[in-house]
Formats: C-alpha cells, sequence, structure tokens
C-alpha cells in the first residue's frame, strides 16, 4: 500500500517539477505522507533556496548536502545519503524527477532495497549517450516502477524499448504546472525596468552544457555569434556558476561586450519567467527552457545537435542549430527579420499534470 512517499529533488530544473506534485499531494493528506528531501547537488542560494522559496515550496525535511564533485564522486556520495535515509526512514514509494545525477543515484538505491519507484519526466531520450542526462534518463526509466511521461516521444520510445505498457502513464508536462501558477506572479518582477529592457525588444540566453561550455573552442564560437547577434539587439545571460567558471578558466570573460550584451548572475524563476515570456527570442542549450518557449510561444534557438524534446521542434517555437556559427546568426537573424517560427501547445501540457499523477496514485492505493 502507497503512504509514506519520498519525492527527491537535488538541482535547479528539479524544484519546478517537484513543487505542484508536493502542494498536490499534501491536498490529501488523509491518504499520503509527503516527504521533500534534497540531496544538495545544487547549493547555491541562487539555484536553489530561491527556488524553494518563490515556489513557495516548505524547507526539505531532509537536506544531504552533498554538493559537487566527478560524476561518480557525487552520484556515489547521494547513494550512500540516500540508503541511510531509505533504510531509517523506508518510504512506500520514491519519486524522482528529470534527469540529473541526484535521480539517477536515488532510483538505483530505491530499485535496491525494492522500494517502488516513480519517475516524473520519463520516456524523453536524445539518444546521445555522451551526455551525462541521456545515461540518467535510461537507467531511471529502466528501474522505474511508474513512469509519468510529458510528451507523446516519451510513450513512443518506452515503447520501443520494450517497457510494459501496464507502467507508462501519459500525464503531460509537470514543469508548465510551475509556469501556469507562477506566470501572473512573475509578470510583476520588474527585471525589464533593472536591465532598462522594454518588452520584446532584447534576447536572453542561457548555457550551461557540458558540450557547450566544457570545450574552450565551443565557448568561444557561440560567444563570437551572441556578441554579433547583440550588434541588433541587446541580450542578457544568466550565466549558470559551470560556465562562469569555464569563463575564467579560458580566459573568455572579456569576450562578452558588456553593452549589449550583459552577463548577470543565475536569475530565481519569477524574474526569469518574466524575462523570456516578454523576450524577442531565446537562445539556449538548456532542456526546461525549450519547454517554457514553446508554451509561451517565444522563438527558441537551441544551441544543441538533438533534443530529448522533439515536441518543442516539432510542433513548437524550437529550432535546434548545434554549435554552429553561420547557423546561430542565420536563427537570430530570422527572428529580427519577423520570420520566427510559430507552433502550438503539445497535449496535456495545461498545469494539471501534478492532479493526473496524484488521481493514478490514488487509484494504485486501492488496487
Ligand atoms: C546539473 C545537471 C544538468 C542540469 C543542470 C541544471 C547532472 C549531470 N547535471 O548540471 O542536467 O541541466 O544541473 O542547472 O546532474 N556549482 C556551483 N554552485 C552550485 C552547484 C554547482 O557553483 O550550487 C558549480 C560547481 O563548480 C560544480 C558545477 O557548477 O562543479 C557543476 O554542477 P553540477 O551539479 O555537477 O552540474 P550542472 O552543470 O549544474
Ligand atoms: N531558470 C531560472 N533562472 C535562470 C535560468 C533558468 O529560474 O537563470 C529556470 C527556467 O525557467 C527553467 C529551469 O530553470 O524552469 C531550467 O533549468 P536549467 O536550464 O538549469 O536545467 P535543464 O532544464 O537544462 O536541465
Amino acid at each position: 500500500m502507497i503512504k509514506n512517499i519520498s519525492l527527491v529533488v537535488g538541482a535547479r530544473p528539479n524544484f519546478m517539477k517537484a513543487a505542484p506534485l508536493v502542494e498536490e499531494l499534501n491536498k490529501h493528506q488523509d491518504k499520503f505522507n509527503a516527504k521533500l528531501i534534497h540531496t544538495g547537488q545544487h547549493y547555491d542560494h541562487k539555484l536553489s533556496q530561491l527556488f524553494f522559496d518563490q515556489l513557495k515550496m516548505a524547507k526539505p525535511d531532509v537536506y544531504l548536502g552533498v554538493g559537487s564533485g566527478s560524476h561518480a564522486e557525487q552520484t556515489a556520495k547521494i547513494m550512500v545519503g540516500i540508503e541511510s535515509e531509505f533504510i531509517e526512514n523506508r518510504p512506500d514509494l520514491v519519486i524522482v524527477f528529470g534527469d540529473i545525477n541526484s535521480t539517477l543515484a536515488v532510483s538505483i538505491v530505491a530499485a535496491k532495497l525494492c522500494i517502488k519507484l516513480a519517475h516524473v519526466e520519463a520516456g524523453l531520450r536524445s539518444f546521445d549517450n555522451e551526455m551525462p542526462e541521456e545515461i540518467n534518463r535510461i537507467v531511471t526509466d529502466r528501474l522505474s516502477n511508474f513512469l509519468f511521461v510529458s510528451e507523446n516521444s516519451g510513450l513512443i520510445n518506452l515503447e520501443n524499448e520494450g517497457v510494459n505498457k501496464e507502467k507508462i502513464f501519459f500525464t503531460g508536462n509537470i514543469m508548465i504546472d510551475s509556469l501556469v501558477k507562477n506566470l501572473e506572479e512573475a509578470k510583476k518582477s520588474d527585471i525589464l525596468g533593472n536591465l532598462s529592457f522594454s518588452p520584446q525588444q532584447y534576447a536572453c540566453m542561457t548555457l550551461h552544457r557540458p558540450s557547450n561550455v566544457d570545450n574552450r573552442e565551443m565557448l568561444e564560437i557561440i560567444l563570437r555569434a551572441i556578441n554579433k547577434i547583440s550588434n541588433k539587439i541587446p541580450i542578457v545571460f544568466p550565466c549558470h556558476p559551470r560556465t562562469k567558471n569555464n569563463l575564467r578558466e579560458f580566459g573568455l570573460d572579456n569576450n562578452i561586450d558588456g553593452n549589449n550584451f550583459k552577463i548577470v548572475e543565475p536569475l530565481g524563476y519569477l524574474d526569469f519567467l518574466k524575462l523570456e515570456a516578454e523576450s524577442q527570442m531565446v537562445i539556449t542549450d538548456s532542456g526546461g527552457i525549450q519547454e517554457e518557449t514553446t508554451y509561451l510561444g517565444i522563438p527558441c534557438i537551441t544551441l544543441r545537435e538533438n533534443t530529448e524534446r522533439p515536441s518543442t521542434v516539432d510542433q513548437g517555437t524550437n529550432i535546434l542549430v548545434g554549435m554552429d556559427y553561420n547557423n546561430i546568426i542565420k536563427a537570430a537573424g530570422d527572428v529580427l527579420e519577423g520570420r520566427q517560427k510559430t507552433g502550438s501547445v503539445p497535449d496535456l501540457w495545461d498545469g494539471k499534470t501534478a492532479e493526473r499523477i496524484v488521481e493514478i496514485l490514488i487509484k494504485k492505493q486501492k488496487e
């Protein structure tokens, strides 16, 4: 019987996926005890606590404080920490989100302790094993008892991998639950005023994928392209710590023209949503931002060769330009000249995903 549920989060993109589910489970306290565990993979205030505050999510019940490290170090520390927690306070179900190292580590431990596992955002595949996230997704899905899928490609991928259909549930995109819930509040942010931007007259960029930022040559190409685009439109770049460290290490910090191409600290969720929603275009290598821009109808230029979220390209406003200088310039030029891609919102990206997941858990509780 599923009653005690531990939800585990670790890094920025987990928080907006967990918040709506914690809230929904707490509406059914007669049926479920929800416990929130934070591994501490992300620990800076601007990547962690700020999101708890803005998403109105209570302090985690347990904080493992694992911090940064190599993949093996970080994954191992999370496994050791979460194993003690699960042995001491054994839940009936563990819920993990997305594709980060915390997701993988927790899944392995839950599976070995024979605790039921649910994966929110299951089935996404980039088919690129050079992305650490792809390995995390494949292993997590293989071990999960409940696979909550956000878009149609996820259903197809899981079916192709031979996953038992009874484990798969098309519940929609939970990130959009948070977006829908917070958009009105985000609109009140004064971030545009602070940056001296006018609506629809600026672009916003984020960059943190190792394939783009751990490689000096790649990072330099991207910065050259963005500097060029910033001659035509102001660009703001809330910079992830991985990227900031590398810019410094590669001696590229001065390659950012501070006038029309501004680098700022990572932004809180509400400021960032406002910035996205009012921008003329977004340039990114983020997973979640490809989805948010599709929902918002904002052109998204993705600096990657592939995406595990193909509905944002097939249906949404996303285009993949790879890491090619000319492609990046051309894609931005198209938007600036009014030839931006329009799109539609994929099925079940409607703000009700958490409700659907909890309905399924209630049904399973009775079985
Ligand atoms: C992680 C996820 C990635 C996700 C991203 C979201 C993995 C393998 N990667 O990447 O899928 O898209 O989060 O932002 O799980 N650092 C800080 N402060 C922090 C956290 C990290 O300064 O609070 C710095 C450290 O130098 C650290 C580096 O950023 O070594 C990378 O952090 P890490 O959590 O390993 O990976 P991300 O690149 O953040
Ligand atoms: N985000 C934010 N502030 C920023 C950059 C991103 O709040 O400065 C939000 C963004 O709106 C989205 C999420 O962080 O909800 C995406 O996380 P990220 O790009 O770090 O990870 P990914 O989705 O690539 O795993």
